[in-house]
C-alpha cells in the first residue's frame, strides 16, 4: 500500500486542483458584487434611446426632450378690467375708505358688492389702507372671510374698485332691524364663525384691528363673512412699535386707550368679547363719546385693573394720568348684571374675552374648545338659520355710530379721575326697580 507521505506527485496535483477551485470561487464572489454596485448606482445620463438602430432620435429632438421643465403658476401681469363690466344696482355705504355697492356683470347677470377706494389727495400717492386690504384679502381665502374677485379700474387713471361677492346682511344693520335679539344657539353659530375666521387671519400673521359689527357681513344661508381689511395688517417682528390709533372706538382695547404701541393678537379678541355681548344684548356695549368714557365704560363692566391683575398697567403711557378710586380692594368686578340670560359658561367666556390684562385674554383656539360650545342649547347648524328679509335693494340707513379711526396722532388722556366709577353699580344689580321679598 502506498505511503500518504511517499506520494508526493499526487498529492501536490490534488493542492493545486484546490487552489484552482478557491480562487475561481473568490473570482466569481468579486464578479457578483460588482455587478451588484453597478445595477445600484443611477445612470449618470437618462439613455434617450431605446437601442434599436432604427430608432435613432436626432440629436436636436434629443435637446428639446431634454429642455422639458416642470412649470408653476408664477401668477402674470395684466391690465384691470374696466368698471363699465359692472352696472350698479344700488349704493349700499359710504364708510371712512370707500363707497360700496351692490352691482351686477353685465356679461354673467352675477350680482356682487363693489368698494371705491376713496383717494386721499392730500396724501402722496395710493392709499395704504386700500393696499392693505387688497393685499390681505388676495392672501386671506377662507370661508368665514369675504372673498375678492378682482380689481377694475375706471376712466379716471386713479379710479380703483374692489370686486366682492356679495353678502345681504351685515350683523349691525341686521340687528337694528330685529325685533328680537338672536336666540342663544344662533349666537353661538355666528361667534364661532367669526373665531374661526380671526383664528385663520392670526394663524398666518395677520392682526384685523377693526372688527365690528358692520364689519361682520352674513348671507341667506347662516354663512357668516369677516369684511373691511383697511386697517388689517401684517404682525410685525417682536416689540416693533405700532400705531396705536386703531379699532373703531366702541371696540378698542383699553390698553390702546391707555397708549400701547406694543400690541399684538389680543386687541382682536377684545374686539371679539365686545361683539358677543353685542349679539347678546342686541346693541353695543360700550358705548363711549370719546376716549376718556370709554375707558370709563370699560372700568365700570369690568372692574378697575390693579398691578396684581395687571402687571405694567401703571407703566403705560396714559395710565399716569389717571385718579383711581383709593380702596381698590372691594372694587366690584365683571358687571354680569348686564347679561342676565346668559350660562354660567358663557360669562366665563364672556369675561375671559374681556379680560383687561390682554395676557388673560383666551386665542381663538381656546375660545373654539370652550365649554359654552358645548352645552345645551348647540350652535343652529348654518342651514337652519332664519332668513332675514333682504335690504339689499334699498340703501341701508344705519344709526350714527363711529367709523374706524383715521390715521394720525392718538389723543392722549389727561388727568381723568375715575374715583366714583362705581357709584351707579348697585342701583344697577338690584336690577329694575323691585325686589323680591321673603313672605
Ligand atoms: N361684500 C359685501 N357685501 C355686502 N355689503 C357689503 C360688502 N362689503 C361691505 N358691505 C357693506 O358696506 C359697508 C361698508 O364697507 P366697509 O366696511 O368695507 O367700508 P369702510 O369704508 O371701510 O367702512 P367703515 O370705515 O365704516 O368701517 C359695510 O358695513 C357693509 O354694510
Ligand atoms: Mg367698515
Amino acid at each position: 500500500m502506498a505511503s500518504r507521505w511517499a506520494n508526493d506527485e499526487v498529492d501536490k496535483a490534488e493542492e493545486l486542483r484546490r487552489k484552482r477551485e478557491k480562487e475561481e470561487k473568490k473570482r466569481l464572489k468579486l464578479q457578483k458584487q460588482q455587478e451588484a454596485e453597478e445595477a445600484a448606482r443611477p445612470a449618470k445620463r437618462r439613455r434617450l434611446s431605446t437601442g434599436d438602430e432604427n430608432d435613432q432620435v436626432p440629436q436636436t429632438q434629443e435637446q428639446e426632450s431634454e429642455r422639458k421643465l416642470l412649470r408653476f403658476d408664477g401668477g402674470s401681469w395684466g391690465p384691470c378690467r374696466h368698471t363699465s363690466n359692472f352696472e350698479t344696482l344700488n349704493h349700499i355705504e359710504e364708510g371712512s375708505y370707500g363707497w360700496v355697492s351692490r352691482a351686477r356683470e353685465v356679461s354673467t347677470s352675477e350680482v356682487v358688492a363693489l368698494k371705491k377706494v376713496k383717494m386721499d389727495y392730500n396724501q402722496d400717492g395710493f392709499p395704504i389702507t386700500a393696499l392693505r386690504e387688497i393685499s390681505i384679502l388676495q392672501k386671506a381665502r377662507h370661508i368665514n372671510i369675504v372673498d375678492l374677485k378682482e380689481i377694475l379700474s375706471g376712466d379716471d387713471p386713479q379710479e380703483c374698485v374692489l370686486v366682492m361677492e356679495f353678502l345681504e346682511h351685515d350683523l349691525k344693520t341686521l340687528q337694528e332691524d330685529m325685533s328680537e335679539p338672536f336666540m342663544a344657539s344662533e349666537v353661538k353659530t355666528l361667534l364661532r364663525q367669526l373665531v374661526g375666521a380671526v383664528g385663520f387671519l392670526h394663524d398666518n400673521y395677520i392682526m384685523h384691528r377693526d372688527l365690528k359689527t358692520s364689519n361682520i357681513l352674513l348671507n341667506n344661508r347662516g354663512q357668516l363673512k369677516l369684511a373691511d381689511f383697511g386697517m388689517a395688517r401684517y404682525i410685525p417682528p417682536s416689540n416693533a412699535p405700532l400705531t396705536q390709533l386703531v379699532v373703531t372706538l366702541w371696540y378698542r382695547a383699553p390698553e390702546l386707550l391707555l397708549g400701547t404701541t406694543t400690541y399684538g393678537t389680543e386687541v382682536d379678541m377684545w374686539s371679539i368679547g365686545c361683539i358677543f355681548a353685542e349679539l347678546l344684548a342686541k346693541e353695543p356695549v360700550l358705548q363711549g363719546k370719546n376716549e376718556v368714557d370709554e375707558l370709563s365704560l370699560i372700568f365700570s363692566l369690568c372692574g378697575l385693573p390693579s398691578e396684581k391683575s395687571w402687571p405694567g398697567f401703571y407703566r403705560l403711557p396714559n395710565a399716569k394720568s389717571l385718579k383711581m378710586p383709593r380702596d381698590h380692594r372691594n372694587a366690584p368686578g365683571f358687571n354680569r348684571a348686564k347679561f342676565p340670560f346668559l350660562t354660567a359658561a358663557g360669562v366665563d367666556l364672556l369675561f375671559s374675552l374681556l379680560s383687561l390684562n390682554p395676557e388673560h385674554r383666551p386665542t381663538s383656539k381656546e375660545v373654539l374648545g370652550h365649554s359654552y360650545f358645548k352645552e345645551q342649547p348647540k350652535p343652529k347648524p348654518s342651514e337652519m338659520f332664519p332668513t332675514f328679509p333682504s335690504k339689499a335693494g334699498q340703501e341701508r340707513r344705519r344709526k350714527k355710530s363711529p367709523h374706524a379711526p383715521k390715521r394720525g396722532e392718538a389723543p392722549g388722556l389727561k388727568n381723568v379721575d375715575f374715583s366714583s366709577i362705581f357709584a351707579t353699580r348697585e342701583a344697577e344689580e338690584k336690577g329694575a326697580g323691585f325686589q323680591l321679598k321673603m313672605a
